[in-house]
Order: C-alpha cells, then sequence, then structure tokens
C-alpha cells in the first residue's frame, strides 16, 4: 500500500502520463501525449494545455510510440525534479531517432527558469513554453513544424486561463482540481517559485464559480480551489468595483452550489489565513476539515532568514486559533531541515513545533539551493548533505509516530467519506476519502464511486483507515 501519509524528500508527483479518459470518443489525426511532474496546480495546468490542443484538433494519447509531440510539463522547485526530467529527455531520444517528424516540448516551471538554454543544452528539445504562454502553443507547434526551434517563455500579470475548460483526461470522475489563482509575491528565500510562476493574480469569481458548477452537474462531488497562496486571493469585479471578493467570500460561494460537492482547498500561508475563512469552513459543513499550513521551520532565526514573515511563536498561536474554532481539523505541512546557518538548536526547534502541531500529515525536504532565489544570493548553502538528511531523518521519524497516532485515534469513530473508486488491492473494496483527507478502504457492497457512505473504522496502517459501511450518507 502506498503511504499515504508521508512522503519523503519529494512531495512533487513524478512523472504522470495523461490519457484520454474512457468517455473520450472522438478520434484525432495528430496526438501528444504529455507528462506532468511538480505541484497539482502544474498537473491542473497540463489540463488547460490538453484544451487548448483539442481546440487545434490534437488528441491526446499514453502511446508514447503514437504521438507526433511530446511534452514535458516541468518542475524546478529542488534540484532533484530537474534531474528527473533530464533523465527522461535522454529516453526520448530513441523515439526521435525513430520518428524525426516527432516534436518535444518542455513546457512549465523548469522552461521558465532555463529558457533558450534549455534548447542549448537538451538537443531534442523543439519547444520551451513557460506557464503562461500556453495560448501561443498552436502556433508555436506550427513554427516548430517547419524545423524551427521555438521559445515562448513570457510571463504575465494578467493571465488566468480563467476561460479555458480543462479537459479532465485522467480523472476519476468525482474530484477534481480547480486554480483559483496563479504565480506568487511572497518571496520566500528558498523559492523558486515567484521567478517560474511570476507575479499573484486571481482569476474571476464568475468563472471559478462557472467551472465548479460545471464539474458538480458532470457528477463530480469534490472540487479542490489551488494557489500557491489561496488566502491572498483578491478580486475586484471589473464591472462593479464595490464587490470585492476575498478567499473566505470566493470559499462560501463554491461552498453554496451545492451541499453534496465537497470543497477543498491548498496551500494556505500561515500569514493569510484569517479568522473569516476558519469562520466560513466551520460554518459548511460541505468544505472540508482540513488545512495544509506550511511551517518550513520551527526556529524563528531561520523563519526570519527565509523570510517567512511569521516567528515561531506566531505560528503556534494560527495552530490554537485553528483548533479552537475548528476543533476537528486536521493539519498538514511542509518542512526543510538543512536551510543555511541552521544549528542544532534551531533543529530541536522543529522538532519540538511537530511535537506542538502534531500534524496528520507533512512533506519533509532536505533544502536545495535553487539558482537566482534570494537564499542562493545571500547565504551560502552551508549544511552538509549528510547533516541535511540526517536531521530529515529525524523529523520524519518523528511525524510518522504522529500521523500513526492520528490514524490511531480514528480507529472506532464512524466518518463520512466520498467513494473514489476501487481499491488498487482489490475489487471486492472501495477507497474513500473522509473530511480530514485520509484514505478509507471498506468492503464494496452495493456502493459505488461518488457516493457518500458512512464507514465506521474497524483498523489502520500508518496511512490508510480499514473499515466497514454503515450505510448511504
Ligand atoms: N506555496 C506553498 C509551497 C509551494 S512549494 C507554500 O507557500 O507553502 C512546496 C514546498 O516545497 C514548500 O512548502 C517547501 O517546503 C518546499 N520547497 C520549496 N523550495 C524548496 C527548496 N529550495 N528546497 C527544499 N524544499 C523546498
Ligand atoms: Fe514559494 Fe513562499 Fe510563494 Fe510558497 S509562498 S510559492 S514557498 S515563495
Ligand atoms: Fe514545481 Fe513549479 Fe509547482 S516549481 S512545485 S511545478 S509551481
Amino acid at each position: 500500500m502506498v503511504d499515504q501519509v508521508t512522503k519523503v524528500h519529494d512531495e512533487t508527483r513524478q512523472g504522470e502520463a495523461y490519457g484520454p479518459a474512457a468517455t473520450e470518443t472522438q478520434s484525432y489525426t495528430k496526438k501528444f501525449y504529455i507528462e506532468s511532474y511538480g505541484c497539482q496546480m502544474n498537473f491542473n495546468d497540463s489540463e488547460i494545455v490538453a484544451s487548448i490542443l483539442k481546440e487545434d484538433g490534437f488528441g491526446p494519447t499514453r502511446n508514447l510510440e503514437e504521438a507526433s509531440l511530446i511534452l514535458l510539463n516541468t518542475c524546478s522547485i529542488r534540484e532533484k525534479a530537474e534531474v528527473t526530467v533530464r533523465k527522461r529527455l535522454t529516453e526520448f531520444r530513441k523515439i526521435k531517432q525513430r520518428n524525426p517528424e516527432l516534436l518535444v516540448g518542455v513546457l512549465g516551471c523548469m522552461a521558465e527558469r532555463l529558457k533558450s538554454k534549455l534548447i542549448e543544452e537538451e538537443k531534442l528539445v523543439d519547444m520551451v513554453v513557460g506557464p503562461d504562454a500556453y495560448r501561443t502553443l498552436p502556433a508555436l507547434i506550427e513554427e516548430a513544424e517547419t524545423g524551427q526551434k521555438t521559445v515562448n517563455v513570457l510571463l504575465s500579470r494578467e493571465e488566468t486561463y480563467g476561460d479555458i475548460n480543462p479537459v479532465r483526461l485522467d480523472s476519476n470522475g468525482v474530484t477534481a482540481f480547480v486554480s483559483i489563482m496563479r504565480g506568487c509575491n511572497n518571496m520566500c528565500s528558498f523559492c523558486v517559485v515567484p521567478f517560474t510562476r511570476g507575479r499573484e493574480r486571481s482569476r474571476d469569481m464568475d468563472s471559478v464559480i462557472k467551472e465548479a458548477t460545471d464539474l458538480f452537474n458532470k457528477g463530480y462531488r469534490e472540487v479542490t480551489l489551488l494557489g500557491q497562496n489561496v488566502d491572498s486571493y483578491y478580486w475586484v469585479n471589473p464591472e462593479d468595483a464595490s464587490t470585492v471578493i476575498t478567499f473566505a467570500n470566493l470559499l462560501e460561494k463554491v461552498a453554496q452550489i451545492s451541499p453534496l460537492l465537497r470543497v477543498r482547498f491548498s496551500t494556505s500561508h500561515p500569514k493569510d489565513i484569517t479568522d473569516e475563512v476558519l469562520f466560513v469552513i466551520a460554518k459548511y459543513e460541505n468544505i472540508c476539515n482540513y488545512i495544509h499550513l506550511p511551517v518550513q521551520s520551527g526556529s524563528t532565526r531561520i523563519l526570519q532568514l527565509m523570510n517567512r514573515t511569521y516567528t515561531r511563536e506566531w505560528y503556534m498561536k494560527k495552530v490554537d486559533r485553528i483548533r479552537e474554532i475548528l476543533p476537528d481539523c486536521a493539519l498538514s505541512t511542509d518542512v526543510i531541515t538543512g536551510f543555511c546557518t541552521e544549528t542544532e538548536e534551531d533543529h530541536q526547534e522543529t522538532l519540538s513545533m511537530l511535537d506542538y502541531a502534531r500534524y496528520d500529515l507533512a512533506y519533509m525536504f532536505f533544502y536545495s539551493e535553487r539558482p537566482g532565489t534570494l537564499a542562493a544570493r545571500r547565504y551560502q548553502d552551508d549544511i552538509p548533505e549528510d547533516v541535511k538528511r540526517r536531521r530529515l531523518a529525524e523529523v520524519v521519524e518523528l511525524h510518522r509516530s504522529h500521523s500513526l497516532l492520528s490514524m490511531q485515534k480514528d480507529v472506532g469513530k464512524t466518518f463520512k467519506v466520498l467513494v473514489e473508486g476501487t481499491s488498487k488491492r482489490s475489487e471486492e473494496h472501495l477507497f474513500g476519502r473522509t473530511d480530514q483527507n485520509k484514505v478509507v478502504i471498506f468492503p464494496k457492497e452495493d456502493h459505488k464511486k461518488g457516493d457518500y457512505v458512512w464507514v465506521k473504522v474497524t483498523d489502520c496502517t500508518a496511512g490508510t483507515l480499514l473499515g466497514t459501511s454503515t450505510g448511504k450518507a
């Protein structure tokens, strides 16, 4: 069983290929193959790309051999993410030798970071397209078809792809992601995202509501609102400047689409999540009790160097406030070990922060210096890799004990579970998630994908709850 609770080293998903959904019947003369890396937003961008390509007459395929266009939607967050993509590119050489007409494009954050350098360094790459330039893909493909190498890495202050209806290529038909903003203005000193994704901008509210409503009408039962920092969502109606929509307002409006539509969101920067948001979560049963609140470090000194703009104590108060307003709320986090100048005392403070917050889920990494970031320019990457790894192992071990306790405390309780599909291990079992985002496996009986089912938890592993259904919810 995949460990759903603790993913070590790399939270980012690696090279999942998108294929046509079972309902895809249209046939296309030209086929594209797309593989995505990185965060959920990047995966959602691939669905936007698929939509743009579909309009241009390209159909999706999972079969590399039948594609006339191969796209890698890449991530730059840690060095390892980029190394993986470079390895993958070398694997395409053989296919290109067999099929010289084949076009290879690099999209996403690595495209934005490396720009035309990528074409110089990786000879088989024909197109380099940054995250704000996907609308120009048809024109770039046309140019590339004439043998011209093409690059468009212009970042935009306005582009939100708000009007584009993403093609849900590899969907389970129950849960979907909806991007509500792009870019990031935060400038955390370790982070490459502000450079690869540009300035923060919020998508217009009406298009978000329309997309979520359409999903619900098609049978989807959960949407996750996505942004690097969703709590700073801010939209002013261009036709009526008195209508200002904050994240709390947007969350409420999405929740009102239907009580049967679950709403999740990610990511919250601790400095921006407001009481107003917490009260909206409390008010609506269908807004999930789950907050991803990345702490990064438990040491105020390191947090300052990271430019996170909160202190250890301030973060702890935020955790207290969440627990006060939402007593059943699950909390998850991101942690970086071995950031520049981190001492053993700083590291101990991170461990004690974990003890304080008792996260249900955590994504833990050791620091990877990214060229061009504030930290790379200002500070020395002075913690040896073996120390970074040892501290990471300690953080992981401590977190595992917390997440196991968090699973164990659910045994004996009954949860409303949204069924997402059949268990990978057994045709006779279904899997779904609780409000708190924990995976539950239980015997199928007469339930099916998309149903809400009450499940009594009888046992657990480190990453999964096991139970039996007590009826439809
Ligand atoms: N916008 C989100 C984070 C996006 S990146 C937020 O503000 O929380 C996801 C996670 O990757 C970050 O939270 C951080 O823990 C990790 N990360 C980012 N840059 C990193 C780096 N240079 N080295 C190691 N981990 C990094
Ligand atoms: Fe990166 Fe910080 Fe922005 Fe998150 S909030 S994307 S960590 S700069
Ligand atoms: Fe990676 Fe870019 Fe997302 S760097 S984590 S794909 S925003």
